[in-house]
C-alpha cells in the first residue's frame, strides 16, 4: 500500500535571522529541503507535496521534478500547514507521511521503518521519536503509566516534569488521512505561540480511544535545524557520514575532520585527500590522485594520479599524472593535459596546456593553447585583454617561451620556436624561429663609478 508524503517548508525560520527561507540553507552543498526530499522519495510515496509559504517562489523553483507544492500563505503552525496540504490533496485516503523540511539528516531507511511499523501495528497514528542527549527545544513524548503514547507537549508549554522527558518528537508521523482531516479541524491555538500545533492531533487521537504508537529512531537522524548553530552541527554530522562512506569505499584521508566533500562530488577509491580539502558540486577526483593539503575545487575534474596541492580550482580540468601547485589558481576552462604542470604562483584561465607542457613559475595564461611539451618561462604573461576585447594566444608544440615574455595577443608561436627572455612579442613567430622582442643592451664603461663619485663624494671603490 502506498502513501502520500507531505513536507512542511512554509516557515520563515525566524531563529535563523536570515532572509533566506530556512529550508533553503545548505548542508554539504545542498539545501536542507533537498536532503529531506531524498529521504521522503526513498519511501516510494504515490505523491509528494511540499507546503510552501515564506519566499514560496524560491522554494518552488528548487523542487525536483514530480514534487508538488501548495501555498500556506500565512503560517499559523504545523497543524495549519498540514490542513492546507490536505485541502490541496482533497478527499485523500490512506496513510499520510508528514516530515518537516528542516531535518537534513533524515534518511529513507528510518522513514521506511516508521511506515512499516505503522502498518504492522495498525495504529491510528505513529510518531517518530528519539532519545536525545539534549532534548531542549523539541516537543516531548508524554506516555501514560502503561508506557503508551498519551500526547506531545511543546517545549514552550512544558512543565518542569515534562522538561525532564528525554524522548523527543522528531516531527515525523504517519496518520490516517481521513481521521487526520477531522482532528485538524478540531485543533485549537491556545498555546504559548497561538499556533495550530500538529502535535496536538496525537492527544486527540488517543482521546477518541485510538492508539498512537512511537517508533524510536537514532537522535542524530532526526535532528531539527532552527538556528545557525544547529545548521553547523548538522553539516558536521553530514560530513562525518560522507567521509566515513568514502573511507569505507577506499579513499585515503589523513585528517577527515578537515575534509569537506559536498553532496554530488565523486572521489574514487584509491584517491588520497590530505588536510584542508574542500570539494564542491560537480567535482570528480579519480583513483590515485593526491589532493591537498589546502585545495578548494569546485566543479572540477582531477584525473588519475594527478597531484594537486595549495590550489584553487573552479570549473577546471587536471589531466592524468598532471601536477598543480603550490599556489595555483585554475579558473574556468583551464585544462591541463596528461603529465602537464602548473607550478608556483601560476594563474590559468580558458586555456589548454598540452601533454607534458609546463608552466612552472609565476605566470598568467589566459585564452591560450599551449602545445605538447612546451615550456613557459617564469614570469610569462599572455596579454589577452586590451581593456575592451579579449584575444587568443596560440603556442605550438615543443616551444620554449623565455622568462618574462609578454605575449601580446592575438599572437601565434610556431612549433619548436623560442622567445628570448624579457621579450614583448607582438608579432607571430614562425616555427623553429627565435624571437627577440627587447631593446639591445648597451654597456657604458666607467659610468657607474662616476655616479658613485658624484653622489658619495668618493670613487665608489
Ligand atoms: C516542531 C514540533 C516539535 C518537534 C520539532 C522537531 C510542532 C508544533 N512542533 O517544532 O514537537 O520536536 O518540530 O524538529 O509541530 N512550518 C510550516 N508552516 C507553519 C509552521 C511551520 O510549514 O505554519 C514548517 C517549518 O517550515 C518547518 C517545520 O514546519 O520546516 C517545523 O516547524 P518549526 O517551527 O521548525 O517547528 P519546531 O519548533 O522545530
Ligand atoms: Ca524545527
Amino acid at each position: 500500500m502506498s502513501h502520500t508524503a507531505v513536507v512542511l517548508a512554509a516557515g520563515k525560520g525566524t531563529r535563523m535571522k536570515s532572509d533566506l527561507p530556512k529550508v533553503m540553507h545548505t548542508v554539504a552543498g545542498r539545501t536542507m529541503l533537498d536532503w529531506v526530499l531524498d529521504a521522503v522519495i526513498a519511501t516510494g510515496p504515490s505523491r509528494v507535496l511540499v507546503v510552501v509559504g515564506h519566499e514560496a517562489d524560491q522554494v518552488i523553483d528548487s523542487l525536483p521534478d514530480g514534487v508538488e507544492s501548495c501555498l500556506q500563505a500565512e503560517q499559523h503552525g504545523t497543524g495549519h500547514a498540514v490542513s492546507v496540504a490536505l485541502d490541496h490533496l482533497a478527499f485523500l485516503t490512506g496513510d499520510v507521511l508528514v516530515v518537516p523540511g528542516d531535518t537534513p539528516l533524515i534518511d529513507g531507511a528510518t522513514l521506511n521503518r516508521l511506515l512499516a511499523i505503522h502498518r504492522a501495528d495498525a495504529n491510528a497514528t505513529t510518531i517518530l521519536s528519539a532519545i536525545a542527549d539534549d532534548p531542549h527545544g523539541y516537543g516531548r513524548i508524554v506516555r501514560d503509566e502503561a508506557g503508551d503514547v498519551a500526547g506531545i507537549v511543546e517545549q514552550r508549554d512544558a512543565s518542569d516534569a515534562v522538561d525532564e522527558i528525554t524522548e523527543i518528537n522528531a516531527g515525523m508521523y504517519v496518520f490516517d488521512a481521513r481521521e487526520l482531516v477531522e482532528d485538524l479541524g478540531a485543533l485549537q491555538a491556545n498555546n504559548a505561540q497561538s499556533e495550530y500545533y500538529l502535535t496536538d492531533v496525537v492527544a486527540a487521537v488517543v482521546a477518541r480511544g485510538h492508539s498512537a504508537g512511537a517508533v524510536v529512531a537514532e537522535s542524530v537522524a532526526v535532528m531539527g535545524v532552527n538556528t545557525h548553530r544547529h545548521l553547523a552541527e548538522a553539516a558536521a554530522l553530514r560530513r562525518i557520514r560522507i567521509n566515513d562512506e568514502l573511507m569505507d569505499a577506499g579513499v585515503n584521508m589523513q585528517d577527515p575532520s578537515t575534509v569537506y566533500v559536498d553532496h554530488g562530488v565523486v572521489v574514487e577509491p584509491g584517491a588520497s585527500l590530505r588536510p584542508n580539502v574542500h570539494l564542491t558540486s560537480g567535482t570528480v577526483v579519480e583513483a590515485g590522485a593526491v589532493v591537498g593539503p589546502d585545495v578548494s575545487a569546485d566543479a572540477s575534474t582531477i584525473r588519475a594520479n594527478a597531484r594537486v596541492w595549495y590550489a584553487v580550482l573552479r570549473s577546471a580540468k587536471v589531466g592524468p599524472e598532471a601536477e598543480v601547485g603550490p599556489y595555483v589558481s585554475l579558473r574556468p576552462e583551464a585544462e591541463l593535459s596528461e603529465g602537464s604542470k602548473a607550478g608556483t604562483f601560476v594563474e590559468i584561465k580558458k586555456s589548454v596546456i598540452g601533454r607534458g607542457a609546463k608552466v612552472p613559475h609565476l605566470a598568467y595564461i589566459g585564452d591560450t593553447s599551449v602545445g605538447d611539451r612546451a615550456n613557459i618561462g617564469a614570469g610569462t604573461i599572455t596579454v589577452n585583454y586590451n581593456g575592451f576585447e579579449k584575444f587568443r594566444t596560440e603556442i605550438g608544440q615543443d616551444v620554449k617561451i623565455g622568462s618574462d615574455t609578454m605575449l601580446v595577443a592575438p599572437v601565434t608561436i610556431g612549433d619548436r620556436a623560442m622567445t628570448a627572455a624579457g621579450s614583448v612579442i607582438t608579432e607571430d613567430v614562425e616555427p623553429d624561429a627565435m624571437a627577440f622582442g627587447r631593446a639591445r643592451q648597451v654597456n657604458k664603461p666607467g659610468l657607474a663609478a662616476r655616479l658613485w663619485a658624484r653622489y658619495r663624494g668618493d670613487s665608489g671603490q
